[in-house]
């Protein structure tokens, strides 16, 4: 099948990326993964895209510099898709625009709420009965953008910040998948 030429952007640990990687090596997953883009040069998740044998570009700190150059390696290799997994950084308005194709974002927590960073703390200090991960497009505007798909679990008495991002993280692995699923095939 033709599968959509994707990158993927990452910014730390990469579980995502990685689960993205095995489940677009399947012959009937709409996607593969030809390109990824990471905002740490030191990023442990850098080590999937080695092992998979996948380029990848480091987002350096000068924004403008950066996002023109990765502009032009998108081209390059043809994306037609890209997936935020992780990334840490904002990308600017004439960045999506430019691009001008489907941008996915994976976020975690149950959007509309708790947008931004620190979600596990705003999750466990506004006392939610429950949590999850969103996917959802991206516009200019963050965390906001047609929603996708969300996964849910209940919160229990004894979750910290740390069971609430295993918890998370472990819906999301899925999550991810089923949404490039539901809109791609
Ligand atoms: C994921 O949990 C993702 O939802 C979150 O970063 C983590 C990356 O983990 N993204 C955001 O917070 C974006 N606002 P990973 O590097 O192991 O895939």
């Amino acid at each position: 099948m033709a599968k959509i030429n994707t990158c993927v952007f990452i910014s730390g640990k990469g579980t995502n990326l990685k689960r993205l990687i095995i489940n677009s090596n399947k012959y009937d997953f709409p996607i593969k993964i030809k390109l990824v883009v990471c905002s740490n040069k030191n990023a442990e998740g850098l080590k999937f895209a080695k092992k998979w044998s996948i380029p990848y570009l480091i987002f350096k700190n000068n924004k403008f510099l950066s996002e023109k150059k990765i502009l032009k390696s998108l081209r390059n290799y043809k994306i037609n898709l890209i997936l935020l997994a992780g990334f840490m950084k904002i990308l600017s308005k004439r960045f999506i625009r430019s691009f001008g194709k489907s941008i996915l974002n994976i976020h975690p927590s149950l959007l509309p709420k708790f947008k931004g960073l620190n979600t596990f703390e705003k999750v466990l200090k506004e006392r939610e009965i429950k949590s999850g991960c969103t996917v959802h497009f991206v516009t200019e505007k963050l965390d906001e953008g047609k929603i996708i798909l969300k996964k849910t679990f209940f919160i229990e008495k004894k979750d910290n910040i740390s069971s609430l991002k295993k918890k998370t993280q472990n819906l999301e692995y899925n999550a991810f998948s089923e949404a490039i699923i539901k809109i791609f095939k």
